[in-house]
């Protein structure tokens, strides 16, 4: 159910060409543009109103491309670090947490980030639209969608490869409008996709877009804005583990909308986004000084995918190159791509653990391990301020205190099923 809401007043831009055009409802590119291009929402509102924490995620719905909202969200809570901070010796560490933490008030029963994704793009979602929404992932965002639209009614399509369902855990059943379906076993992140885009061939569905859905990267974004409401400026530093690095860009697309809002400051945080060794061509594009990603063996990156913990740190085609993606924010903002081996991030954990209080997931891990170098080798300063994006945790917490129980695949299909096959068994399903 939807609560009475204005509908944020916003307009589209492709970062490309600087061209402004309207909402079509959809939009997931620039229209009459041939070069792709990532599009950017412009607010009416300049200077944000950030409401009270009992509006969710939707306490930023200024800065979200949305016309409803849903029940059921959280927004990301920022607090000063303590023991992380002093056993680094940082004076203004600041962590940003999206997971399971109740006594801080971080209530995402899906354990990350992607819940905030998740929020902002079904808020963009008009109630009128007769489609089912597709997406594929084979992690967090398959849950974290998997949880809203079950929690609000909204038919969604979810592609995840058999290999992986056992990331499809929750804390009640999941409504009859959400159907998972999956690649069979062997197949990855990939094959979902591809099953993902087949379907979205038919009629009757709509991609959900990726980075390239604004709302997407908006609701991402909430998590710079939990920072800078809180801490009352923009940081030096920006930490956090990147797969598509969807989650960076808009942490750079935020600030930008900070910087023009005027009352935090004038400053750019510095992207230090971070890798699963030895799963690292960011870091290889990027010193490399590359706007294209390497050339990279597709048995060889599966093969490094398979060793590394941080599993949803493993997109091989992330929107790095992109107009207004990864490498423009980085040359734009300044920062740099760390990495952390399967060790250092195991020991972060652990730390985090003991320092804070609260089980991270591995991705927050690399992130933690990446700030504790970045201490060590002097990049940053015991006086700078760090935001450190902790995108998911609290997930044994979680599974602790709640009874958990698994959704099941609808399907199992083969990889790169043909059309008609896939057409029959989803007339069946919606
Ligand atoms: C917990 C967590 N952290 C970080 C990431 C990386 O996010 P992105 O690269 O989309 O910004 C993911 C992606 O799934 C994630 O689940």
């Amino acid at each position: 159910m939807s609560k009475e809401f204005k509908a944020t007043e916003y307009i589209l831009q492709s970062v490309n060409t600087g061209k402004q055009f309207k909402d079509a409802g959809w939009t997931l590119d620039a229209p009459g543009e041939d070069k792709p291009s990532l599009i950017r929402a412009i607010y009416k509102k300049k200077q944000i109103d950030v409401k009270d924490i009992s509006h969710g995620i939707y306490r930023f719905a200024d800065w979200l491309p949305i016309h409803k909202t849903l029940e059921g969200s959280s927004a990301p809570i920022t607090y000063k670090s303590k023991g992380l901070a002093k056993y680094l010796g940082l004076s203004k560490l600041y962590i940003t947490f999206s997971g399971y933490w109740p006594e801080i008030g971080s209530n995402f029963p899906t354990c990350s980030f992607k819940e905030t994704e998740a929020y902002s793009v079904c808020g963009r979602l008009s109630s009128e639209e007769k489609k089912v929404l597709v997406v594929a992932s084979a992690g967090n965002t398959a849950r974290a969608f998997a949880s809203v639209c079950s929690e609000n009614n909204i038919p969604l399509l979810l592609c995840v490869p058999e290999d992986y369902l056992d990331v499809m855990w929750f804390n009640k059943p999941i409504n009859d409008c959400v159907k998972l379906v999956a690649t069979k076993s062997g197949s990855d992140y990939f094959d979902a996709i591809h099953l993902s885009n087949l379907a979205c061939q038919l009629d009757n569905f709509i991609a959900e877009g990726g980075a390239k859905n604004v709302a997407r990267r908006e609701g991402m974004g909430t998590t710079v804005l939990s920072a800078v409401h809180e801490i009352g400026k923009i940081p030096d530093y920006y930490f956090q583990a990147v797969g598509s690095s969807t989650g960076a860009v808009a942490a750079w697309e935020a600030n930008l909308r900070l910087l023009e809002d005027g009352r935090f400051g004038n400053n750019k945080m510095k992207l230090m986004v971070s890798q699963n060794e030895p799963f690292i061509i960011l870091q290889e594009a990027w010193r490399a000084d590359s706007r294209d990603l390497l050339p990279m063996d597709d048995d060889e990156a599966r093969k490094k995918v398979e060793t590394i913990i941080a599993k949803v740190l493993s997109n091989r085609r992330p929107p790095y190159s992109i107009p207004g993606g990864l490498y423009d924010a980085m040359k734009d903002a300044g920062g740099d791509v760390l990495t952390a081996n399967n060790e250092e991030l195991l020991k972060a954990a652990k730390l985090f653990e003991e320092l804070e209080g609260n089980d991270i997931h591995p991705a927050s891990a690399v992130a933690t391990a990446t700030l504790i170098k970045a201490v060590h080798d002097g990049t940053v300063n015991k006086d700078d301020l760090i935001m450190l994006n902790i995108t998911g945790g609290g997930e044994e917490k979680f599974k602790r205190e709640n009874d958990i129980v698994y959704l099941k695949p609808k399907h199992i299909f083969d990889i790169n099923p043909d059309l008609k096959t896939l057409k029959e068994v989803l007339d069946k399903l919606f």
